[in-house]
């Protein structure tokens, strides 16, 4: 049996900078026809120039892969008007961090009283540029997703023109969160499809599935999946593929991130199949994101994948993957474009 998915895009990869950029590009660009690039790089990405030097490494990075970069930039509430206008032709969305809450985001967001924010949310409204936001607290950890909710709800009430995306969402709350207001919309990633917390840390700790937000309980677990497998239109996949090197993973201190690019549309085709789904998956990696994000150009590019198993590599640069030296059932066979 083959499946075919056309134009795949990941909403949410974190792709580096320097040698990782170079190792780690291309295990995206083969497979994806596109991606939305996250600014959390040291510093962040703030300006006009660093975006467009950024995109540039990146195209350097994938070589010929038919593959675009969607550019993001790095949220600062002191963007006015005149700024994201002459930046908007070269960015898909703004990136929100809560300041500290996860790696580089150290210079993000402190408080969101509405005021600190009308400035830029304004602009962003009237410019039609999405807000995307990495939705947790500074609470206890497993409740910071949900916490967060009120401030997404607070934000798109007092900003109803602009497009907020509820980044890897991982619990049933923010699932619940999403069909209450209109201007919300969610991605969601492989791996919360796959695990809870149990698996991080119920047994010997896995450091590769150490992520930001944690993986919850099943329930969430279970609430994510139903939504993710509906093709619901107002849900994307954003793979949050995010490398860190195996050192700064494997050690006292562990990196929050877990590298799936090279295996997420094998798995999720998997997913999808088992869950008797598969006329969903094409919504889920590209159509929803089409329909919402609705003015980018996507490359046209036709991934075919088979049942034939496939052995996941050690590392790929010095970064493991989910589900490293482990066979999985699908792999893909022929790319076109
Ligand atoms: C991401 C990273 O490493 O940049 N880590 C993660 O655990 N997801 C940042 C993020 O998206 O939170
Ligand atoms: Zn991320």
């Amino acid at each position: 049996m083959k499946i075919e998915i056309s134009s795949p895009l990941d909403m949410h990869l974190h792709l580096r900078d320097g040698a990782m950029l170079d190792n780690i590009a291309q295990c995206s660009s083969n497979s994806f026809a596109g991606a939305i690039v996250m600014p959390n790089l040291l510093p962040p990405v703030t300006s006009k120039e660093e975006i467009i030097a950024y995109k540039k490494r990146i195209k350097l990075a994938i070589k010929d892969d038919t593959f675009t970069p969607y550019m993001t930039l790095f949220f600062k509430n002191s963007y006015d008007f005149d700024f994201l206008s002459s930046i908007k032709e070269e960015i898909i969305a703004i990136k929100l961090y809560p300041a500290g809450i996860t790696t580089n985001s150290e210079g993000g967001v402190d408080g969101f009283d509405i005021e600190s924010l009308k400035m830029t949310l304004d602009a962003m409204s009237e410019l039609e540029i999405p807000l995307c936001i990495h939705g947790e607290t500074n609470g206890f950890v497993m409740d910071r997703e949900s916490e967060f909710i009120p401030i997404y709800e607070k934000i798109a009430t007092a900003f109803p023109k602009l497009k907020i995306i509820m980044e890897h969402i991982t619990s049933k709350d923010s699932v619940q969160a999403l069909d209450r207001f209109e201007n919300l919309y969610a991605t969601i990633t492989l791996h919360h499809l796959i695990i809870t917390l149990d698996d991080v840390a119920g047994g010997m700790l896995k450091p590769h599935l150490f992520c930001k937000p944690i993986a919850k309980r099943p329930e969430d677990r279970f609430a994510l999946r139903k939504l993710a497998f509906s093709g619901h239109p107002k849900v994307m996949f954003g793979s949050d593929s995010a490398p860190h090197p195996q050192h700064a993973k494997e050690s006292c201190g562990c990196a929050a991130g877990v590298f799936t690019a090279p295996i997420a549309l094998q798995v999720l085709t998997e997913l999808f199949l088992q869950n008797s789904t598969i006329e969903n998956l094409q919504k889920f990696v590209s159509d929803n994101a089409r329909n919402i994000y609705s003015n980018i150009v996507i490359p046209s590019k036709i991934v075919t994948l088979e049942k034939r198993s496939f052995i996941v590599p050690s590392n790929y640069g010095g970064v493991v993957p989910m589900f490293a030296n482990e066979e999985i059932p699908f792999s893909i066979v022929d790319i076109k474009g």
